[in-house]
């Protein structure tokens, strides 16, 4: 895949059905993090091209798509879903060449995407208001409405599962969208605006708008137009877009990572507990806001889990997305060297294992070698940042209550596991997990479209996937009549 394979000019922005060229003209490198070479150019859209787009959707809301029922916006999300899988070989691919991951991980991806859109658009009619028992002579009742313009600044790690989870939902509620991806990746963004324009999504009911965050997603963030935001990304940006929502007073869902934790009990399953241990660390090369940085281990099964993800992990290879191996680059020179700052402040700890850069590796790529550090004080930097790489650290634990205070012993609250064959430890460390998302013995549920995601403390707050999405995107209105 280069970018003359594509069939949409990737230097322009997708506005009102359309695709235009940038107000000031300007663009933006667009980079394969797996060679490290620039290999195109993307459009860097400013403010004046968030005040079309925001334009757009609003003439969509008072037009076509404003009109259209439930069960019709429905159709056509499913309709996108079945583009989405007639185009999943592209997608995967452009994927791969834009963020870097391994194919089979793009591939993952696109079926998120296409389950997301099947999903949303099922749900579409099936979200309603209730009536209310009220005063002698009264009817009461609830309408969900759309928030109205829906602003979605999202982050290059996952671009089509989190397209599908924010997008997807706003679509379902009515919402008309604007979309501002990453500047490190939005080639399937700009894909999937126009597979949704041939599914017949009206004008201006999605619009995709490149461009940096200062510029392009600050604008976005403020504009007096825009009924809520959707952010994906990191802590500071969140804080920004928190400020800058609140200017206009409007509802706001932040998702900010985490430093998750798997907590391994003396009578857990070790053999089937050691793949979720490790993959939910090094899937997308550890830049996946669900990552479980932290492993928390009794001291009765401590020595047999270190040695046998230690094991594990020297065979791990890190290569080009195409290579396909356990984990691809990172996605910028810049998310290497915030890595690699971690790994030096890691220097005097015990570092266990390190996994392999194939051999055939490019030079320009921003490989990191797989790394796992045992032994590791809770309160280490390595056990309380978000480190968004390959670096996992092992932390021992005596008791219950121990691990309790260690998994929630840090400023995030994301996603947590329970490993243990103990239905009683089960049920009580479900309740005292401090997370937005507890798995019992798994990690991560295969994804979970249906499962609603968000978190606590730094995590952010709101919440995306399933149900709950629905109502996040919509605004509850109770109509109340007097008859007599
Ligand atoms: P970032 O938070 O800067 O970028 C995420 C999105 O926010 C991008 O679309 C970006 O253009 C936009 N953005 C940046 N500044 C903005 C502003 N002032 N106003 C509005 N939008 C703005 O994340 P970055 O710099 O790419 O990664 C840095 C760290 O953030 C990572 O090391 C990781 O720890 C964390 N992160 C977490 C993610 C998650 O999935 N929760 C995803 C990406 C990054
Ligand atoms: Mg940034």
């Amino acid at each position: 895949m280069t970018l003359k394979d594509l069939w949409f000019d990737p230097s322009l922005c997708f506005i009102g059905n359309m695709w235009v060229s940038p107000d000031n003209g300007q663009a933006l490198a667009l980079q394969d993090p797996s060679t490290g070479q620039d290999i195109g150019e993307i459009a860097c859209g400013t403010s004046a091209d968030i005040d079309r787009a925001v334009a757009a959707a609003e003439a969509a809301l008072s037009g076509e798509w404003g009109r259209m029922t439930a069960p019709e916006r429905g159709r056509i999300l499913a309709r996108i879903g079945q583009l989405v899988q007639d185009h999943a070989d592209a997608l995967a691919r452009m994927e791969a060449l834009d963020v870097g991951k391994p194919l089979k991980q793009a591939k993952a991806d696109v079926a998120a995407l296409a389950r997301y859109m099947e999903f949303y658009g099922g749900a579409a009619d099936k979200i309603h208001g209730t009536t209310i028992p009220y005063l002698d002579g009264y009817t009461v009742y609830t309408l969900r409405e759309p928030h109205g313009v829906t602003g979605h600044i999202i982050p290059w790690n996952y671009p089509m599962q989190i397209i599908g989870r924010s997008v997807g939902a706003a679509l379902a509620m009515g919402n008309a969208a604007v979309l501002k991806p990453a500047e490190e990746a939005c080639l399937t963004a700009l894909a999937f605006a126009d597979l949704a324009r041939q599914a017949g999504l009206p004008d201006g009911a999605l619009n995709v708008v490149p461009g940096l965050g200062k510029e392009a997603g600050a604008a976005l963030a403020s504009h007096p137009g825009v009924g809520h935001i959707s952010f994906t990304g990191s802590v500071g940006v969140g804080k920004l877009i928190q400020t800058a929502t609140a200017q206009n007073v409007l509802p706001v869902t932040l998702e900010l990572g985490g430093k998750s934790p798997q907590l391994v009990f003396d009578d857990a399953d070790v053999d089937a507990a050691l793949p979720f241990l490790i993959n939910a660390g090094i899937q997308n090369a550890g830049q996946t806001c669900s990552a479980s940085s932290r492993i928390l281990v009794q001291r009765g099964v401590y020595d047999q889990v270190r040695d046998k993800m230690a094991t594990r992990y020297n065979d791990l290879q890190a290569g080009s997305a195409m290579s396909d191996l356990d984990l691809g680059p990172l996605i910028s020179a810049r998310q290497k060297d915030i890595v690699e700052g971690f790994l030096g402040q890691g220097a005097s700890l015990e570092r266990v294992a390190t996994g392999q850069i194939a051999p055939d590796t490019p030079n320009g790529g921003h490989y990191i070698a797989p790394t796992l550090f045992a032994g590791v004080s809770p309160n280490h930097t390595l056990a309380q940042d978000e480190i968004f790489g390959p670096v996992q650290v092992i932390i021992p634990f005596e008791d219950e209550a121990q691990a309790i205070e260690i998994a929630n012993g840090t400023k995030f609250g994301l996603v947590a596991s329970v490993w243990s064959r103990d239905g009683a430890r089960q049920m009580r460390l479900a309740k005292k997990l401090r997370s937005g998302q507890v798995f019992l013995n798994n990690y991560g549920a295969g994804g979970g479209v249906e499962l609603p995601f968000g978190g606590t403390g730094l995590s952010g707050h709101g919440r995306e996937k399933g149900f709950e999405a629905l109502y996040g995107f919509s605004m509850l209105k109770t109509v109340a009549a007097f008859h007599g």
